[in-house]
This record gives C-alpha cells, sequence and structure tokens, in this order.
C-alpha cells in the first residue's frame, strides 16, 4: 500500500529563528492530530536543517532538504552534498523541482547523479517533473514528463525505487494561484503511474507515491486528494504558515 504524503517545500524563506518556530508550530499541530491520514514533512533550507531536526527529533513529521550537490565532496565551494544533508538528521531531499531546472540549469543527467547519491546516502527522494504553460498549450507535456522520470530515475533498481516519491508540478500552476484542476492532475497522474508500470511492473506503480504540487491550499486539496491517483502535495506558499499548511494536512 502506498503512502500519502503531505510536504511542505518552504524555498527560501525564513530566517533560522523563524524556521524554528514555524517547524515548532506544525509538529504540535500533528502532535495533536489523533487520525493523521499522511505523512508529514518539512522540506527546508540547508541552514536551517539541524536547528530544525532538533524540534522535530523523535516527533511524527519528516525533514528535507530542497537540494543536494552532483559530486560527493572535495573543492565545490557552495555546495551541500547528499551526505551533509543526511548527517543532519534529515530523511528526505528534494531533487529536480522547477526552480533548480530553471534557474540553476539542472538537467535530467545531473539530476541523475543527484538522486545516486542521495540514495547512497540513505535519503529517500521527492523528484519534481511537469511541464511550462508552452507545453502543455503545444500538447508536449506527456513526452516532457516522461523524460524527465526515465531519464533521471530509470536507471535504479527496483529495491531503490522504493525510495523514490514522485512530484507532479506543472510550472504554469507554481506560485500563481492557478491549480490544475483535479481531473488535469489525476491524468498526468495517471499517466505517470503506467510510465512507472511499465519500467517496473504493477506492483511498485501502485506502490509509488504520487504528488500534486502547485498553488495547492486548503481550499483545494480536499478535491485533489479524492483523485484515485493524487497521494498528496507539495506545497509552497501555503506551507508557510502553520495553519494552512495543516488546513492541507487533514485534507484527507
Ligand atoms: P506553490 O509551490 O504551492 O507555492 O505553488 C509549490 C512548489 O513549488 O513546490
Amino acid at each position: 500500500m502506498r503512502k500519502n504524503i503531505v510536504a511542505g517545500n518552504w524555498k527560501m524563506n525564513t530566517t533560522v529563528p523563524e524556521g524554528v518556530e514555524l517547524a515548532k508550530a506544525v509538529n504540535e499541530a500533528v502532535a495533536q492530530e489523533q487520525s493523521l491520514k499522511c505523512d508529514v514533512v518539512v522540506g527546508v533550507p540547508f541552514t536551517h536543517l539541524t536547528a530544525v531536526n532538533a524540534v522535530l527529533e523523535g516527533g511524527k513529521v519528516g525533514l528535507a532538504a530542497e537540494n543536494c550537490a552532483n559530486h560527493k565532496s572535495g573543492a565545490y565551494t557552495g555546495e551541500v552534498s547528499a551526505a551533509m544533508v543526511a548527517s543532519t538528521g534529515a530523511q528526505y531531499v528534494i531533487l529536480g523541482h522547477s526552480e533548480r531546472r530553471e534557474y540553476y540549469n539542472e538537467t535530467n543527467e545531473m539530476l541523475k547523479e543527484k538522486v545516486d547519491l542521495a540514495l547512497e546516502n540513505g535519503l529517500k527522494v521527492i523528484f519534481c517533473c511537469g511541464e511550462s504553460l508552452e507545453q502543455r498549450e503545444n500538447g508536449s507535456f506527456k513526452e516532457v514528463i516522461s523524460a524527465e522520470i526515465s531519464e533521471s530515475l530509470f536507471h535504479l533498481t527496483a529495491e531503490q525505487w522504493a525510495s523514490i516519491v514522485i512530484a507532479y508540478e506543472p510550472i504554469w500552476a507554481i506560485g500563481t494561484g492557478k491549480t490544475a484542476t483535479s481531473d488535469q492532475a489525476q491524468e498526468v497522474h495517471a499517466f505517470i503511474r503506467e510510465l512507472v508500470a511499465t519500467k517496473y511492473g504493477e506492483q511498485l506503480a501502485q506502490d509509488t507515491t504520487i504528488l500534486y504540487g502547485g498553488s495547492c491550499k486548503p481550499s483545494n486539496a480536499p478535491e485533489l486528494f479524492a483523485k484515485p491517483d493524487i497521494d498528496g502535495g507539495l506545497i509552497g506558499g501555503a506551507s508557510l504558515k502553520a495553519a494552512d499548511f495543516m488546513g492541507i494536512v487533514t485534507a484527507f
């Protein structure tokens, strides 16, 4: 049985003290939930990982970094390795976010290297994919998503695949207030699951968690999460306020 997950992606927001406060608020709210129907994860800047981990330790909320390097270690000034991320206590890393692909030129090939290093260091990967507005409108979106997933992930063994969570994030819906309709999202999620089934078989595909991201909020989360192939969300803006984030966590 696959897991439902709601993961926050704070992006480049909050100072360390602000982030610790936010993590505490989420941690306390999650601890009070009697019947949680999903795992909860917060994705935070590198600078925050250790301090936020101290707040979350022993609780129910998981911790993710928002990126890691595509090199193991050494002379890469300013980079943060997967081993460093794992040593903070984080269990997850978000890879392939469209903002990383677009503004930092991350390619499918680089992401493949990052995925391998993350898995070698025992991290689970929340792997983002999704099309631009142009690709949605010219009908090439399935090809784009298929290439993103197959070129960065399909070298993995079935055993390694168990550490992969997919996040479908249509770029035109990120931070724009323009959510994909639940039917549009469901169509792509079903397509992704089919793609995974073709490569890894029906059982592994059924066990794969596929999140939706892009202007997900308390008001639209119930309809999105009710779809058969949508197993939760990757939440940007609405993860920066504990009450909004909890409104999505409790949407199942
Ligand atoms: P958003 O961002 O919820 O602010 O649209 C989602 C994401 O980029 O992960």
